[in-house]
């Protein structure tokens, strides 16, 4: 990735993004994309929408009520009905322009980037004050939307709302996003975005893992490969007048058995690339309906290149690699294209006859599977 000043970052270099901004405080950018249109209508996000294999939330402010309703959603709202919104998880996953905008920030990890969200709001629609425990850049993509935020420590909900909203917002400040304009919050910023007339805006978010999450699925992990051989034994039990008592010689044998059971630094990467490359439970591949013969296929990748599916999640880590939940060992001559394959998530037809049996193998299977597409 070359790392020079980006219009996306009001002119910063991502380092100094990075380096000031990211995680520490709030960054307004206008025209971070100067000449923003929506990259789908507004019929294409209810359709979206309706789907099951989309999340969704329908958010309705009417009167002094919240309602809050997951998709797949049936009727909108009337369109001239104020204070309605609609959230549309994932677009990145089913629309090409959408997976093409969140590749623009891809100076951050893919280990880090979670989604793009679009939202659509009819004037004063919105989801509340609230806070998100995850970085965001919020895009304003159509019409206007007043963002008022702030910095406060009292992260107190109102109790019994469908939706988090906070008991006692304390905006500090306030500025209205035209379509291009970009806000970025860092974890935990109180923020409120209620639109000035319709509005539509695309927030693209990050993947936080909680430890515990991390732990239990490592544990998980770990038990499918430990090994520890042998069954108890005592040969020198001794005779008890507390029968129900577990001795401490048993404690003691059992404990230093278990002591055995180490971990490296290589299963915590190969746990690591499984879990974060694992595709969310509503992702759904669409293989191809008639696929080409292998030979037919390798043909036609060293003439158009191959591309990775939207949907695929695809990382590495020194030799391991991980395409959507699975691990392979990557043989040492292998690893150039392998890699190359997922930093930039395609390979130009030219680079195809280099590749190894191996990797042609691997490369049709997830064709098969459609985890990659001929470009
Ligand atoms: C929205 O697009 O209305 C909400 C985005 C957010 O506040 O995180
Ligand atoms: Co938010």
């Amino acid at each position: 990735m070359p790392m020079k000043k980006l219009p996306l970052l009001g002119g910063l270099t991502p380092r100094q993004f990075l380096r000031e901004y990211w995680h520490k405080k709030p960054l307004l950018i206008r025209q971070a994309i100067p000449g923003f249109q929506p990259l789908l209508s507004r019929d294409q996000l209810f359709a979206l929408a309706r789907r099951d294999d989309v999340e969704s939330r329908l958010i309705c402010h009417f009167g002094r009520q919240w309602q809050m309703r997951h998709g797949p959603q049936g009727d909108m709202p009337p369109l001239e009905k104020k204070g309605w919104t609609i959230l549309v998880q994932g677009v990145n996953l089913h629309d090409d322009k959408a997976d093409a905008l969140m590749q623009q920030f891809r100076f951050i990890p893919d280990t880090r980037l979670d989604d793009l969200m679009i939202s659509y709001a009819t004037d004063t629609g919105g989801v509340g004050p609230h806070f998100d425990s995850y970085d965001v850049f919020l895009l304003q993509a159509h019409g206007r939307r007043r963002w008022r935020i702030g910095p406060q420590k009292d992260l107190t909900l109102v109790e019994g709302l469908p939706l988090k909203i906070l008991k006692n917002f304390q905006p500090e400040q306030e500025f209205v996003l035209e379509p291009g304009d970009m806000l970025y919050l860092p974890p935990h910023y109180a923020h409120d975005g209620i639109a000035a007339g319709e509005c539509m805006t695309y927030s693209i978010g990050f993947r936080t893992p909680h430890y515990q999450e991390l732990g239990e699925g490592f544990l998980q992990f770990m038990a499918e490969s430990i090994e520890l051989p042998g069954v108890y034994a005592d040969p020198d039990l001794q005779e008890t007048r507390h029968p129900a008592e577990i001795s401490k010689a048993m404690l003691a044998r059992v404990a230093s058995e278990l002591e055995k059971i180490r971990f490296r630094e290589d299963d915590i990467a190969i746990f690591l690339g499984e879990y974060l490359s694992e595709p969310k439970p509503t992702v759904f591949f669409d293989p191809p309906p008639r696929p080409l013969s292998p030979a037919r296929f390798a043909q036609a990748a060293a003439r158009r290149g191959v591309t990775l599916s939207r949907k695929t999640r695809m990382l590495y880590r020194g030799r391991h690699l991980f395409i959507n939940g699975e691990s392979f060992a990557m043989d040492r001559a292998d690893k150039a294209l392998l890699t190359a394959l997922a930093d930039r998530r395609r390979l130009h037809g030219t680079e195809i006859p280099s590749a190894s049996e191996d990797v042609m193998d691997a490369l049709y299977t997830w064709y098969r599977d459609g985890w990659i597409e001929l470009a």
